[in-house]
């Protein structure tokens, strides 16, 4: 059931990505945008829609979809480059810098930064304005110097810097992985402006468990399965929750998250099956 939502979650938002671009000839620009948001597993997307569909507005979500796997595929092409995290293989592909050059990346995390918003905002889909503007506003936030951006700064400055605490790293997880995931479980709610209390504490420890498992995927997983380079975060001094409490301890840490992201759902009851599936599915995962 969740895979099946999943699968069809993900095309819906690649699809929404691809009507949205206009190629132009003679430039890899349009061919590398849509390289870059091919392959990814979508669960930004499945939580908006699914978010959504809890609060009768799942019709209504399609942009907020698109747009929230838009803002997520710029920030591992960033994320990817040399002067980040210098990595070769993404989704089971060469990276769009390896695939291209570096400034084609750069472009094309720009130009899927800019159409984040762009579909956030577009007009129609039946989105009241005050929705849009408020949509438009939290991304702006969960994205920028207060969100993914102060995260992966914390996480780049760490490398180098002394170890961080739990706390310190809650911190720097938080913001490079959890605010996009937690905007996306608010997404629905502020669709149908409702309360967003429930979705943005299970979205905040889904947020946590999911870079967790990330972690623990490094240090455990196949490269081939996961689809990228793993054993890199020790060697390039990630602080990470496997760095500070080992694989049991985070293991762990990792459950006791899913645990709190399913207890929040509590006012939706067996409506929210579905996303106690996906809160399970995030540290079981093998990619
Ligand atoms: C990878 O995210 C980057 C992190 C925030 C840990 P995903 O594992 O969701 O990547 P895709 O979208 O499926 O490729
Ligand atoms: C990346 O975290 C988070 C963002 C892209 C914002 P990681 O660096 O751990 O993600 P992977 O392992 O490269 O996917
Ligand atoms: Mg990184
Ligand atoms: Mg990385
Ligand atoms: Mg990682």
């Amino acid at each position: 059931m969740f895979a099946n939502q999943l699968a069809l979650d993900a095309t819906t938002a690649q699809r929404l990505i691809e009507i949205a671009l206009t190629p132009v000839p003679d430039l890899p620009l349009h061919d590398a945008i849509l390289y870059a948001a091919k392959g990814g597993k979508g669960l930004r997307a499945f939580l908006v829609l699914e978010g959504a569909r809890l609060h009768d507005v799942g019709d209504r979500a399609g942009h907020a979809a698109a747009a929230i796997e838009a803002m997520h595929t710029y920030s591992l092409v960033h994320d990817d480059l040399p002067v980040m995290d210098d990595d070769d293989l993404r989704r089971g592909q060469p990276t769009v810098h390896r695939k291209w050059d570096e400034a084609t990346a750069i472009l094309v995390g720009d130009a899927l930064h800019s159409l984040a918003f762009e579909l956030v905002c577009a007009p129609g889909g039946g989105v009241v304005d005050a929705a849009r503007a408020e949509l438009a506003l939290t991304l702006a936030r969960a994205a920028g110097a207060q969100g993914m951006v102060l995260g992966q700064a914390l996480d780049i400055a760490a490398e180098t810097g002394p170890p961080l605490d739990l706390y310190q790293i809650t911190r720097l997880q938080a913001g490079k992985t959890g605010a996009l995931i937690t905007w996306a479980c608010c997404a629905g709610p502020r669709i149908a402006q409702a309360d967003i209390g429930p979705l943005q504490t299970y979205g905040d420890a889904l947020g946590l468990a999911f870079q967790i498992a990330d972690d623990i995927l490094d240090e455990t997983g196949d490269a081939a399965a996961v689809g990228k380079a793993v054993g890199k975060d020790a060697a390039a001094g990630k602080a990470t929750f496997v760095s500070l409490l080992g694989l049991e301890g985070a293991q762990r840490r990792a459950q006791d998250m899913v645990d709190s992201a399913c207890d929040a759902l509590g006012p939706y009851g067996s409506r929210a099956d579905t996303l106690k599936d996906a809160a399970r599915f995030v540290i079981a995962r093998d990619k």
